[in-house]
């Protein structure tokens, strides 16, 4: 897919704007707080339905002193076929539609992948597990849908679990909710299990491109790998039961599993630096754009921010050029003006000052 127009009503620190984006690469320039992750942040917002900032706060996102926002986005699918995407906020209720058809985020996120990084993205590897598995999450229900479903209906079954837990832990109770819980808990980690396996080889491959001198860092799933079915899902469940009990929650299955980062056995957090963490979950991204091609057959829209920040200039190299392989439409920003000089040929380039975007002549 590939995003054709881009239109803001007061969003952020953009009161009116209409941006008709090149087909491939969009190279946006601008000084600190101009506007260049607010512009992200929109195509974030319509695709993902939630903020990367704010998640899902969405009255930080309305222009101060506004009473509402309007996100709305020209796209291309892959087919060919247009669609007009709007999302409308006004304070207090959000409404999605596409050619004006109220649609579900569900309905709306089939097909439509985004790959977003910046360098708080950097962090991937060091935060806690949930926000690994949070963005896995995502980018399993981009690919599929039938999976955001799933998703839900086992935190909310989870939710019920701990609060019964919580409330005494009986037995009885505990193990009639197991009946749904185990399935569920065994499909989610079947499902993120198999998806890490198919990213894994792409991780790998981008991570040699830009990081060859370097011991080669590996992806796997680092779930219960002896859970085979619901059944031994429920029996783990159950033999976890007595500290379930004691500490009023879920201790095993999907809500503990984790992406682990490896150099052989080793856990690569423990070695990392700064940057090549922030490289590492970088390649976690270019791996799913990369998966999108081969295997699904679709085009991700990819939304680099800052992309020059904390790397050296051998590495932003490999990075540039592993992002201008995969030749998607892309927006990359950066504070950078030598970043246009270097590396604008074939891109299309723009200013951002106070939330207006012109356009750069190189
Ligand atoms: N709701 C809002 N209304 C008006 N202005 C806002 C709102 N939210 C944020 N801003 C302003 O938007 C400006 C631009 O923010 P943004 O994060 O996009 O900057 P940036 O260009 O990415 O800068 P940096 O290079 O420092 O990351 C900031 O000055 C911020 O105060
Ligand atoms: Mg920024």
């Amino acid at each position: 897919m590939r995003i054709l127009q881009l239109s803001l009503i007061s969003f952020r620190n953009i009161t009116r704007m209409k941006w008709e984006l090149g087909s491939g690469r969009n190279i946006i320039v601008g000084d600190n707080g101009q506007g260049k992750t607010n512009l992200l942040e929109a195509i974030h917002t319509v695709f993902h339905l939630r903020s990367m900032r704010t998640s899902n706060d969405f009255k930080p996102l309305i222009h101060r002193g506004s009473q509402f926002f309007n996100i709305r986005c020209l796209l291309e699918e892959d087919n060919g076929k247009k669609a007009d995407i709007l999302l409308a906020y006004d304070g207090s209720r959000r409404k999605l539609t596409v050619d004006r058809n109220a649609v579900s985020p569900r309905d709306f996120m089939r097909n439509h992948p985004l790959v977003f990084f910046s360098p708080d993205q950097a962090s991937l590897l060091a935060e806690s597990p949930e926000m690994r598995r949070r963005l896995t999450d995502r980018f399993i229900f981009s690919l599929y849908p039938e999976y955001y479903d799933l998703l839900n209906e086992f935190k909310l079954t989870m939710r019920k679990r701990n609060v019964i837990l919580k409330t005494g832990g009986d037995l009885k109770l505990v193990s009639a909710i197991d009946a749904s819980f185990a399935p569920l808990a065994y499909r989610v980690s079947r499902l993120r299990r198999e998806f890490i396996n198919k990213l894994a080889p792409h991780f790998r491959s981008q991570w040699i491109k830009i990081k060859p001198e370097l011991e080669v860092l590996d992806i796997s799933y680092g779930g219960q790998g002896d859970v085979s079915s619901s059944r031994q899902m429920a029996d783990l469940l159950m033999a976890n039961i007595e500290t379930d009990r004691r500490t009023g929650r879920t201790g095993v299955g999907p809500n503990v599993e984790d992406i682990l980062f490896r150099f052989g056995n080793e856990l690569s957090r423990h070695y990392l630096s700064h940057g090549e963490r922030k490289i590492a979950s970088f390649c976690f991204n270019l791996a799913f754009a990369e998966l999108c091609r081969t295997k699904e057959n679709i085009k991700p829209v990819m939304l680099i921010d800052d992309i020059s920040s904390e790397l050296d200039s051998v590495t932003l190299s490999k990075t540039v050029r592993s992002v201008y392989e995969m030749d998607f439409q892309t927006i990359i920003t950066t504070i950078d003006r030598s970043f246009l000089e270097q590396w604008s040929a074939g891109s299309d380039c723009w200013r951002i000052d106070s939330g207006t975007l012109t356009t750069v002549d190189i």
